[in-house]
């Protein structure tokens, strides 16, 4: 084993402790799979299920290894004390990977997620205020109108007895909610029919995905059929965001008071001015506003279908959330205040052990900004790096029985290990989702609604419903029947 000695003015921060710097390892001493001259493990990366394979590389290489695609070599880190490190770290010693905000710029979508440094900190600060809890307490009623909203559809739709693509049908929940506490508006996909602005958010993501591994930028080059349809929803989203934002404007005109104290991020953006009196850009406006409709629909519809998913296996879970549901919902349908919803504790449990299972962002792409250590590790400038967020929440040491489905480990019941240090499905560090506070809300609400007036059945096996990855870990082939609750609730069956 080399010992690497490093006067602190080579390190970032990070690493600069007293006196000098130990690394015991570089990059040319990690472990990793065999790859060919050249091509290094390109052949072996599958994209869409590439968590998967990092995941068994990591169970077979340990907490840190290193691959290669082509000339360039990414450090895969699962240990959660070395990914806490990284992930903290940030914005100075290590960014986003910086091929994500290039890609996401050109699709108009370069926002508070793919900015850095000085550009992300004000957006990042908005993005925080509009999602803050105490806001979220004033627009509680709406998320009550949408959840409503949904129930009646759902009725509707058990009554008509055809399977149904329950993620397609939880991204209309989480659209509406998404754009009334970001944009303030309504846009009610919930009761509209298929032509919806998620069939059109749905190209951006994959794209993403396969812009960012691909080994030549060969959109930039030649449009083949699927840029120009990415193109054409990118351009009717612009368009439909472009409308809201003439309006918000207007309003802002009317009622220049408003500035003031903005109800919601896209106000926030069009009032904020920087310290010389300058606005923001259209471009970073816009920017913005498609990474929260991005951030906000996916992960949650995602993390909500993982659930029904989990829950179709675990009919104890369904009991618990059913009797939970019944107790605190009195005669509603949906929670009626904020204060029900947040006491949903066995809803919460269930999002959690949902999330530890299946984490919608199973990695999270960084790159180093400057030459740091990260544990014994010396990692050069530039270097690309994968943190695994799966592998630490399921490992038995953090976790007893880690691949067992036990919402009730959330709830204090765990004879055995509970290491919540090694759950991050929202990242951490200063960079940490900042909407998690909603789509926990949301989740509760959800949850409660859809077990305590449906019955839920998948349509076929567990073995029939796949992880995909596509940026984020979408549930493929999942297909529910719902029917109208068969057993009594609580309040009828006393009634
Ligand atoms: C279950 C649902 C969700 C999951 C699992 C999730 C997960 C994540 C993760 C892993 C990150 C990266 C964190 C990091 O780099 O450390 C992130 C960032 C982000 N999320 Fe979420 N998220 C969810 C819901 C939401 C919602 C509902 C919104 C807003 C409406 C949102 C907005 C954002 C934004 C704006 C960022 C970028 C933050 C930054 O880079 O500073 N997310 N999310």
């Amino acid at each position: 084993m080399r010992i690497l000695f490093l006067t602190s003015a080579h390190v970032s921060d990070l690493a600069r402790g007293p006196g000098r710097i130990v690394a015991k390892r570089t990059l040319g001493d990690l472990p990793g799979p065999r790859g060919l001259p050249f091509l290094g493990n390109i052949h072996q990366l599958d994209l869409t299920k590439l968590h998967l394979i990092l995941e068994r590389w990591a169970a077979q290489y340990g907490p840190v290894y290193l691959f290669r695609k082509g000339s360039a070599r990414a450090v895969v880190l699962s240990d959660p004390k070395w990914c806490d490190q990284v992930l903290r770290a940030r914005p100075e010693t290590f960014t986003r990977f910086s091929g994500i905000a290039t890609v996401f710029s050109e699709m108009g979508a370069d926002g508070v997620f793919s900015a850095e440094g000085d550009a992300w900190r004000p957006q990042r600060r908005l993005a925080m205020l509009a999602l803050a809890q105490r806001h979220l307490r004033g627009l509680y009623p709406k998320l009550q109108t949408v959840t409503t909203r949904l129930k009646k559809r759902w009725e509707r739709l058990a009554d008509a007895g055809a399977p149904l693509d329950v993620v397609e049908e939880l991204k209309r929940f989480t659209v509406d909610v998404t754009t009334l506490i970001t944009f303030g508006h309504d846009v009610n996909t919930v009761e509209q029919g298929n032509d919806v602005i998620q069939r059109k958010l749905a190209l951006v993501l994959p794209a993403a995905n396969r812009r960012l591994f691909a080994l030549l930028p060969t959109w930039r080059l030649v449009r083949l059929p699927r840029d120009r349809r990415l193109d054409r929803a990118l351009a009717e989203v612009r368009a439909w965001l472009g409308e809201l934002v003439v309006a918000e404007r207007t309003r802002l005109a009317a009622e220049p008071g408003r500035a003031e104290q903005p109800s919601n991020f896209l106000e926030a953006m069009l009032s904020a001015r920087d310290d010389e009196g300058r606005p923001f850009s259209d471009d970073v406006i816009f920017g913005n506003l498609m990474t929260m409709l991005l951030a906000g629909e996916d992960t949650t519809a995602y993390t909500l279908g993982w659930a029904v998913h989990q829950m179709c296996d675990s009919p104890e879970s369904v009991m618990e959330l059913r009797r939970e549901a019944d107790e605190l919902l009195g005669t509603s349908d949906v929670a009626g205040d904020i204060e029900t919803a947040n006491k949903l504790a066995w809803a919460g449990a269930v999002a959690n052990e949902t999330m530890r299972l299946r984490p919608v962002a199973p990695i999270l792409f960084l790159e180093s900004k400057v030459e740091t250590v990260v544990g014994d590790l010396l990692v050069p400038e530039e270097t690309r790096l994968a943190v695994l967020t799966r592998p630490a929440a399921c490992d038995p040491n953090h976790f007893v029985e880690p691949q067992a489905f036990r919402p009730r480990r959330w709830l204090g019941e765990h004879a055995g290990a509970h290491d919540v240090s090694a759950h991050i499905p929202f990242g951490s560090g200063p960079r940490i989702c900042p909407g998690r506070v909603l789509a926990l809300l949301e989740m509760k609400l959800l949850f409660s609604m859809l077990y305590r007036n449906f019955d839920v059945e998948r349509v076929g096996g567990a073995e029939g419903v796949r992880e995909n990855f596509a940026f984020a870990m979408v549930p493929v082939g999942l297909k529910v029947r719902l029917h109208r609750r068969s057993s009594a609730r609580a309040d009828t069956a006393t009634a």
